[in-house]
């Protein structure tokens, strides 16, 4: 089993973000409704959180709910959006007490308006701390993260604030919702499915990517310790040789 000792305390990524999949087939599986694999999943993101803390990551990203995810059927958005408010409501206090700040990034305006109400509350209550920012992508696409920001530049070039010539990759950034974030190290997705689906395209320029048979519900400590471990072997070159970096 993968520990927590085993990890190398030098080489920690500074920032993992995670597609949680699999909730609906962890339910299947049971014989229960999908919202019961929603559920299961809530208590995984509480516990990776905890892992998370305990490794040093300083920056966790959590895929929580697409753009797409609300062509689902209305009762799972439904439980989705109440999961949400319920979490942060009855965790508020442990965050606060481990000193995480909670961000979101995606189109926060389409969300209920309880959801966003205290999403929003949460956020300006945490906004001080600094062990580790915790961020939900909700009603996040990344394509809809780049077309807002192809739309807000190019206006900005129109109004002459920034000139044409002067668009590189950090202006790019400063106009994305994870304007405040570093780059992602590890990308991690649960379920045993290997696609990006429309998450972090940009900033997952560099990163290592790990993709796990769990489903969601059943993601664990070690489980987090072991994407860890297998991101601390690899060799990123960021397109240098092997030579060049030593
Ligand atoms: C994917 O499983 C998961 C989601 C669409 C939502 C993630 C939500 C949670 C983990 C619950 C609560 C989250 C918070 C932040 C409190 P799926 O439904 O696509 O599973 P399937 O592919 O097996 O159908």
């Amino acid at each position: 089993m993968s520990t927590i000792d085993q990890i190398d305390l030098k080489k920690v990524p500074k920032h993992v973000a995670i597609i949680m999949d699999g909730n609906g087939r962890w339910a299947k599986k049971r014989g229960l409704l999908r919202v019961f694999g929603h559920e299961k999943g809530a208590k995984a993101v509480k516990e990776t959180i905890e892992a998370a803390g305990k490794t040093g990551v300083t920056h966790l990203t959590l895929y929580a709910f697409s753009t797409e995810n609300w062509n689902r059927p209305k009762v799972e958005v439904d439980k989705l959006m109440n999961l949400l408010v319920s979490s942060l409501k009855k965790e508020f206090k442990t965050l606060h007490e481990n000193k995480i700040k909670l961000n979101a990034i995606g189109n926060l305006n389409e969300l209920p308006s309880k959801a966003y109400k205290e999403l929003t509350e949460v956020i300006e209550k945490t906004k001080n701390n600094d062990k580790l920012v915790l961020t939900l992508a909700l009603s996040y696409g990344s394509r809809d993260e780049i077309v807002k920001t192809v739309k807000e530049i190019a206006k900005k070039v129109k109004n002459n604030i920034i000139s044409l010539e002067n668009i590189d990759d950090s202006i790019i950034n400063e106009h994305l919702y994870t304007q405040n974030l570093p780059d992602v190290d590890l990308l991690i997705r649960t379920s045993g499915e290997q696609r990006i689906s429309n998450f972090l395209l940009w900033q997952i320029a560099y990163a290592e990517l790990y993709f796990t048979d769990v489903l969601w519900p059943d993601f664990k400590k070690e489980d987090l310790y072991k994407a860890i471990i297998n991101y601390q072997n690899r060799e990123r070159r960021f397109g240098k040789t092997s030579e060049q970096l030593k």
